[in-house]
């Protein structure tokens, strides 16, 4: 019943439209031309072009004689269709009386945009992009509008906010792709991005807030490459680059997380590496290893980045190479491995890992020599600060008139009660 209310209600609007807007033509839609768009259940209103309006028209069906709505109807140029459906879909043709004048308009029903599904991503500390997908199939020609604001600037209470500046248009890049970029973004801040679907029955804003530190994720790195050590039948050695679409600068570097697995077995082993190279050490000898590795924000923004393409190889068979002063390889076949965690029973062909302590990698004393160094220097820090708390916290500091706390010394000294006022 209210379908049919509402029906007769938009005739009668019709009928108004028509007899107030005496003059005027049919009005522009955004779309393909000579199509006009509703939705489906809807009453819907066509409109003869190319034709003064409010002039009485003919309506007919394309390829069909019989007489949809006659010039008597008092609609003018318009045809009003009540519940349009798939059937009403399709063109029609349109006479005024002498024949003389007339149009073709195209019927297409489909529905009002809704808010798009957006995501971001940044793969590098500059530049972001956005991706969306209709939450809605509207079945009718769309485009989307897309531009961004930066939203807030941190401030120190995590309160604050200034106020927003832009809008920027967020260019697509190819034109007409689900997707824009951002360049030259801030790392810290917020932006609020603006993506609004826009149909011939309307528009449909989405807004999403995003910062360019929680949505980092960087490209895998690049360039795995996994080689054996000559000599060292538990040990392979791999290494990598950054992402070529991450530039290196001081202050925005990758961390790396490094898997590795005999290629027969489920589980893998996981090392964060320090650099761009690590050598595992407690490989399965003799079989060979997939390893992969990934990459995320050396502070730990954004998530880790998809895993790398695996890369392949097997620990060396060769004895000790020649170049080894001799009187540290007497034998061919070297000491036991004192390594007790060895993932399968070694085979009685393969070597083992052997080195004592003392033939070990340089790069490990440098490691062992690094890690005592650090230990002193935070022992040493650890001092500093008990030092320093200490004389900031001591009840009669002989610095003016201070209050005891972490804040007094922040306090401004013109700020301070007793001290001059400049
Ligand atoms: C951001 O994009 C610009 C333009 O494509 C590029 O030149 C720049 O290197 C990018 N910044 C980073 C950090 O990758
Ligand atoms: C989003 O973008 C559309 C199209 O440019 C604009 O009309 C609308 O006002 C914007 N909305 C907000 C909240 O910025």
């Amino acid at each position: 019943m209210s379908s049919s209310c509402s029906g007769l209600s938009r005739v009668l609007v019709a009928v108004a439209t028509a007899l107030a807007s005496a003059s005027s033509s049919c009005p522009e839609t955004w779309g393909s031309p000579g199509v006009q768009y509703g939705q489906p259940g809807r009453s819907m209103t066509l409109c003869c072009p190319g034709v003064t309006a409010g002039a009485p028209v003919s309506w007919f069906r394309d390829h069909e004689t019989s007489l949809l709505q006659g010039p008597d109807s008092g609609l003018g140029q318009e045809l009003v269709l009540t519940q349009a459906d798939s059937t009403d879909e399709g063109t029609y043709i349109c006479r005024t009386l002498d024949g003389a004048l007339g149009g073709m308009v195209t019927l297409q029903l489909g529905y009002p945009p809704a808010r798009p599904l957006v995501s971001c991503r940044a793969a590098d500390y500059e530049n972001f992009s956005c991706t969306w997908s209709p939450s809605q199939v509207s079945g009718l020609p769309t485009r989307y509008l897309t531009s961004y604001r930066k939203k807030t600037v941190p401030g120190t209470d995590g309160q604050r906010m200034s106020p927003s500046t832009g809008p920027w248009p967020c260019p697509q890049d190819p034109p007409g792709a689900a997707r824009c970029v951002v360049h030259g973004a801030e790392f810290w801040s917020q932006y609020r991005i603006n993506v609004t679907e826009v149909n011939p029955l309307g528009v449909s804003t989405r807004l999403l807030d995003v910062s360019l530190q929680s949505i980092l994720r960087p490209d895998p790195p690049q360039g795995l490459r996994v080689e054996s050590v000559p000599g060292y039948p538990r040990r392979l050695r791999a290494s990598w680059t950054y992402p070529a679409s991450w530039p290196r600068q001081p202050h925005f570097l990758l961390k790396f997380r490094l898997q590795y697995r005999p290629v027969q077995h489920p589980a893998w082993s996981t090392v964060e590496p320090t650099g761009l190279e690590e050598v595992i050490t407690d490989a399965v000898a003799g079989l060979p290893h997939a390893v992969r590795v990934s990459a995320r924000d050396f502070l730990d923004a954004g998530i880790w980045s998809a895993w790398s393409p695996e890369a392949w190889g097997t620990p060396s068979t060769e004895p000790l190479p020649k170049e080894i002063p001799a009187g540290s390889q007497p034998h061919t076949q070297p000491e036991e491995d004192t390594q007790v965690d060895s993932p399968a029973p070694p085979r009685p062909s393969l070597l083992p890992d052997l080195l004592p302590l003392d033939h070990r990698d340089p790069l490990e004393q440098v490691a062992v020599l690094a890690s005592l160094g650090i230990f002193s220097f935070l022992g040493l820090a650890a001092g500093a600060l008990a030092l320093g708390l200490w004389l900031r916290l001591r009840p009669d500091g002989k610095d003016g008139p201070q209050k005891p706390g972490f804040l007094a010394p922040m306090i401004p000294v013109d700020k301070l009660p007793g001290a001059p006022n400049l």
